[in-house]
């Protein structure tokens, strides 16, 4: 039986915050080892009272760094100051974009979208940074006075045929002016409108020089099983980046709207400035009026929403809980891999990349069977986890029928050591199971989260996390 998603779940209620130590239920031999651990001087982990924890502002800085310093091509402010940050949010009120600006004219006629000019001289096309979908987007440096060289990110829009330029275009300029209904926030990518440098035509943004968070999860995993970083400092460095994505999520709920493609690869480190930042706001819809959105990749999309991976003509009413069932995901992908599987998601039988839309329906339609079994109450009302508690005779019985070993022994130490692990990853497991609940009125809200155990008895030892995130990001 897959440990994940088992049949034999437990209650999957909602406000439940109830991290039941279960090493009572260990037998003697791992109860040593369990008390061995726990007394550990080197990993005892900080209890904080929510408060204490929540007053403690550990948010990304909020200073432009100097590499960035736009004081020589901005109209605008040289950088930011603490004047500028609306202490509830962490976001800045800036006006956003509008300080900044585009240069290209035709570029401005064509899309309807005005700002004030961004003086792009000296400035040269570098390298390939990535691509997605709509485009290629690469480095633009920008040699100020010789001494400073300015840094952005130029994402252009592509497309085989005329039509489908176009169509990448229109979502770029979508892009910008959701970013520019935004303004500026530290979690956020700084846009600064449409420019075109050496012939390309594109949006800039202010460079990120990564790895994104798919490459940076992979590094601590690495980090990890080298044993350079224990299970506990894994999960406090996981909850420090979650922490920076809520703050994201909350600026993004603010202004009722959602971002329709959260997934690992849309979140890039800074190391300039220490933040995770939020990119790539294509599929961003509002959730006001019929706001409707088409859901970027399904392994991150909700059962409410999978329709809308046929297409636009399938668009779904926009919601907040869309987004938080992203979030749940990402950390429920974690949890299996750090448990010995593959990191697949969820809905991971039900793979529908790549095909057409035609083909996606049918997908659909299997993702949904595959969450009948979430989706039904049990008679008291509450719902199956997506993430089970398993008890360690269970545990047992589960690796028996899955790698049948000839001796106890092996057996033994394999559910010793990951049940181990199961009580260190029980915080961020409960944390997926509230963003995932399949029933999007049940799931919880960014703002719930910001609360959530895993997130705030996380290690406040912010120079050792800083450490770890430098050291996978190198
Ligand atoms: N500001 C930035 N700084 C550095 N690299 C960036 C920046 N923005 C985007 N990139 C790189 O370009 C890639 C594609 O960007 P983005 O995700 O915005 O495009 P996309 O076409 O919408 O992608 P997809 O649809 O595949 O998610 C990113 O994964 C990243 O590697
Ligand atoms: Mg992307």
């Amino acid at each position: 039986m897959d440990i994940m998603n088992g049949s034999n779940g437990i209650d999957g209620s909602r406000h439940t915050t109830d991290f039941i130590d279960n090493k009572d239920s260990l037998p003697e031999k791992n109860k040593a080892k369990w008390h061995s651990r726990e007394a550990s001087p080197t990993d005892v982990k900080t209890e904080l009272t929510p408060n204490a924890d929540m007053d403690r502002v550990d948010y990304p800085i909020l200073e432009r760094p100097a590499r960035f310093s736009t004081s020589s091509i901005d109209s605008g402010r040289d950088s930011l100051t603490s004047d500028d940050l609306d202490s509830e949010s962490g976001s800045l009120s800036l006006g956003g974009w509008e300080h900044h600006g585009s240069v290209d004219d035709d570029f401005v006629e064509e899309t309807g979208i005005s700002s004030p000019p961004l003086n792009l001289e000296n400035a040269v096309l570098g390298k390939e940074l990535g691509s997605g979908r709509f485009g290629k987007v690469y480095l633009v440096e920008q040699n100020i006075d010789n001494k400073r060289t300015c840094y952005f990110a130029l994402k252009t829009a592509q497309g085989g045929s005329r039509e489908e330029k176009e169509a990448n275009l229109a979502k770029l300029k979508h892009e910008v002016e959701v970013l520019a209904a935004l303004g500026v926030h530290a979690n956020i990518v700084e846009c600064r409108g449409f420019a075109k440098v050496d012939q390309e035509e594109g949006v800039l943004f202010g460079l990120i020089q990564g790895p994104d968070l798919s490459g940076l999860n992979n590094r601590l995993c690495e980090q990890f099983e080298q044993g350079d970083i224990t299970l506990h400092e894994l999960s406090d460095t996981l909850a420090f980046l979650e922490q920076q994505k809520l703050n994201a999520m909350l600026h993004l709920q603010k202004a009722n709207r959602i971002h329709g493609d959260l997934k690992p690869s849309n979140f890039m480190w800074d190391s300039e400035s220490n933040s995770l930042k939020l990119i790539d706001f294509g599929q961003s819809a509002s959730c006001e009026g019929e706001g409707r959105v088409v859901c970027g990749h399904e392994d991150y999309t909700p059962p409410e929403a999978i329709d809308s991976l046929q297409g636009s003509a399938h668009a779904v009413k926009a919601n907040i809980a869309i987004d938080n069932y992203a979030l749940g995901q990402m950390q429920f992908m974690m949890h299996d891999y750090l448990l010995g599987g593959k990191g697949h998601a969820f809905s991971n039988g039900a793979k529908t990349e790549g095909l057409a839309p035609s083909q996606r329906t049918e997908k659909a339609f299997l993702f949904r069977q595959a969450m009948k079994a979430f989706t039904t109450p049990k008679e008291d009302g509450s719902y199956q986890k997506v993430i089970e508690d398993v008890s360690f005779d269970e545990l047992m019985m589960q690796i028996s029928e899955k790698d049948q070993p000839a001796t106890f022994d092996p057996l033994y130490d394999k559910a010793t050591e990951m049940y181990e692990k199961m009580q260190v990853l029980r915080p961020m497991a409960d944390y997926a199971c509230r963003f995932m609940h399949p029933i999007a009125e049940h799931r919880a809200t960014a703002q719930e989260m910001m609360n959530h155990p895993w997130i705030i008895n996380r290690s406040t030892d912010i120079d050792r996390i800083e450490n770890i995130i430098s050291a996978a990001a190198a």
